[in-house]
């Protein structure tokens, strides 16, 4: 059976490790898978449900772009699109939206984070936020979504939406959307917090590894990179309590693509000091070469949106016939 696969990254400022190990990394791997049906998605309608700098938005799209493509999305495998550009995502939001809870949405910690104390404030698409998130997978009637850890609890309201619209139309007309949270790294933390994941949110440049960093700023970000006194232990559970070397070891090990339990054996009873200078090698070795040909990218801006625009075009043929069939079972006039 072909997977059909969607994920979507916002253009808010510029990628980070985490956005690449948990979620980009993955992507391309299912890109080689030969069943795969891919869709990779610039998610610049969720991008603004905060506020933005309407100058920099239409420059971090293709950034976006840029960075899946350096990273080893092919764009004659993969459709690579921009979310705004695809009517079709807002069509269906509308009718989900008539049946998603505002309780459900209310529960949401993405929202509590971003709404923050004073949520009766807070805009309604930053609160509908997880509907057009659905909408967007349910549109290509997706089987896979591949993401990072802190995407968890949207899918599951995707999967309650599929679930709703085909109930209560009597349709079997929208898969079960399944969540591929894989890999050693699908939560990446903040270089300066092990408790907190690494986001771009987040004030402190420090806290991050962008995709853009030259070798100069990786290097001194994993240097002052918050960790312990205690060497390296020989065993994972042996991290236990210690979040911040825990992180560093999970970097090191999506890095290199081996377990985290290779990695301690390699460097068992090493202390940071020699740990990080190999940790800054492996990252620079591995980033180098994206950073690079997203650089090189960037500079043709007319192959970039021409990319988009043939993605755009599949997406909007793809979503377009989805959305008059959701709309027929739903009633409406066949306009
Ligand atoms: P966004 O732009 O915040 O993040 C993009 C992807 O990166 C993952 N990610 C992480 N993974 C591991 N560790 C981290 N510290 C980390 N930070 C971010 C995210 O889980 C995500 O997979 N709402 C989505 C974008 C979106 C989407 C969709 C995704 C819009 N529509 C439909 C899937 C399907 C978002 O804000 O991602």
């Amino acid at each position: 059976m072909t997977k059909r696969i969607l994920s979507g990254m916002q253009p808010t400022s510029q990628l980070h490790l985490g956005n690449y190990l948990g979620a980009l990394k993955n992507w391309v791997k299912l890109q080689e898978e030969p069943d795969a049906h891919c869709l990779y998605m610039v998610a610049d309608l969720h991008a603004v449900t905060v506020p933005y700098e309407k100058k920099d938005l239409a420059a971090a799209t293709r950034e976006i772009a840029a960075a899946f493509i350096a990273a080893g999305i092919n764009p004659e495998k993969s459709h690579i699109f921009v979310q705004s550009s695809v009517p079709g995502h807002s069509q269906l939001m509308w009718m989900l939206a008539t049946m998603a809870q505002m309780g459900k949405l209310e529960r949401m910690t993405q929202f509590k984070d971003k709404a923050g104390k004073n949520a009766e404030r807070a805009g309604l698409g930053l609160f509908a936020y997880p509907v057009l998130m659905a909408a967007d997978i349910l549109v290509y009637r997706a089987t896979h979504v591949p993401v990072g850890e802190d995407q968890k609890q949207h899918l599951e309201l995707s999967r309650e939406l599929a679930s709703t619209f085909n109930t209560r139309y009597g349709a079997d007309f929208f898969p079960q959307p399944e969540p591929v949270i894989t890999g050693p790294a699908p939560r990446v933390m903040s270089l300066r917090d092990g408790t907190q994941k690494m986001s771009k949110s987040a004030e402190s440049d420090m806290t991050r590894i962008n995709l853009t960093d030259d070798a100069d700023t990786i290097a001194k970000k994993i240097k002052k990179a918050k960790t312990d006194a205690d060497p390296l232990p020989e065993k994972l559970d042996d991290l236990t309590g210690r979040p911040e070397a825990l992180n560093l070891v999970t970097i090191y090990a999506a890095l290199a693509e081996k377990s985290r339990e290779d990695v301690l054996k390699s460097f068992k009873g090493q202390q940071f000091s020699a740990f990080k200078p190999a940790l800054v090698d492996l990252a620079v070795d591995k980033l180098g070469p994206i950073t690079a040909r997203m650089k090189d990218l960037m500079s043709d801006q007319a192959q970039i949106d021409k990319i988009l625009a043939k993605g755009n075009e599949k997406a909007n043929d793809e979503a377009g016939p989805v959305i008059r069939e959701a709309m027929k079972i739903m009633g409406f006039f066949p306009g």
